[in-house]
């Protein structure tokens, strides 16, 4: 079972993820991240920015890119990433990879299988954080994803494309329609998750990943296969867990020597 830990804010749940990251990468320069985009992980870079940590040779793997973005443009996960994590946590640009980056066409068809190789060759991910959408896509991995799956093109549902509209001025159409991610399959190779989710919108696909049968119609419940996650959640998105009682109890009481 995944480890769950209800946090009082958004804040402690930054924190939280940052102290994970922050004993691997002291422990291991050169660690390898798994980096999300969206709203949620921006409070683990946050925190991260104040640890005094030196990040510049920290190896980085984006989950996912949309398909169809000119090269810079900022709505893209690259640009993203770059202002958002890279930025401001002091890394290294040129150790940042990005699905799909530089191609277009017919040659995406070949991305998945260059990205699968850049992470094997950069010895796999050590943490990989992961955000959670309400379809219970992780990455871009919508309902239907195989578990199984690899890193390649995928289509964007409606209700994903609807509330990403906002990075686009509100225009859904103006959202790409296709995608490159990183796989379930992919995904699970991580050495550790840590999956991040708050605020009540997230409630239902979080209690569905968490505490759900592990099924390709909930691709966040793909969570369940690996020995190692800790997933944090606030008060509103723990909502609707149905252990929470026990998830508390469990942290609360943990053992020094598991801390
Ligand atoms: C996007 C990303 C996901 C992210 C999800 C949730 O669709 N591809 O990686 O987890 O949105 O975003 P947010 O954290 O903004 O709610």
């Amino acid at each position: 079972m995944a480890e769950v830990v209800i946090v009082p804010d958004v804040a402690a749940g930054g924190a939280l993820a940052a102290d994970a990251i922050e004993a691997l990468v002291r422990d291991r320069p050169d660690a390898v991240l798994g980096l999300a985009t969206g709203s949620t992980p921006l409070a683990i870079w946050r925190a991260l920015a104040t640890r005094g940590l030196d990040l510049r040779r920290v190896r980085g793997f984006a989950l996912d890119e949309y398909v169809g973005l000119p090269d810079g443009d900022p709505r893209s996960y690259r640009a993203t990433i770059d202002a958002e994590v890279v930025a401001v946590l002091g890394m290294d640009p040129a150790l940042v990879r990005v699905p799909g980056e530089g191609l277009a066409g017919a040659a995406l068809a070949g991305a998945g299988a260059a990205y699968e190789a850049a992470i094997a060759e950069a010895g796999g991910v050590d943490l990989q954080v992961l955000g959670i959408g309400r379809t219970g896509h992780i990455g871009f991995n919508e309902p239907g994803s195989s578990l199984a799956s690899r890193t390649r093109v995928k289509t964007l549902t409606a209700v994903t494309r609807r509330d990403n509209a906002r990075f686009f001025d509100g225009d859904v159409d103006a959202v790409p329609l296709h995608c490159v991610t990183q796989g379930l399959g992919t995904i699970l190779d991580a050495r550790r998750l840590v999956l991040l989710a708050f605020g009540e919108a997230k409630a239902a696909a979080l209690a569905a990943a968490v505490e759900g049968p592990v099924t390709a119609s909930m691709p966040a419940s793909v969570i369940q296969l690996h020995p190692d996650v800790l997933v944090i959640a606030d008060e509103a998105a723990a909502g609707r867990l149905r252990f929470a009682d026990y998830y508390r109890e469990a942290w609360a009481s943990r053992p020094e020597w598991a801390s």
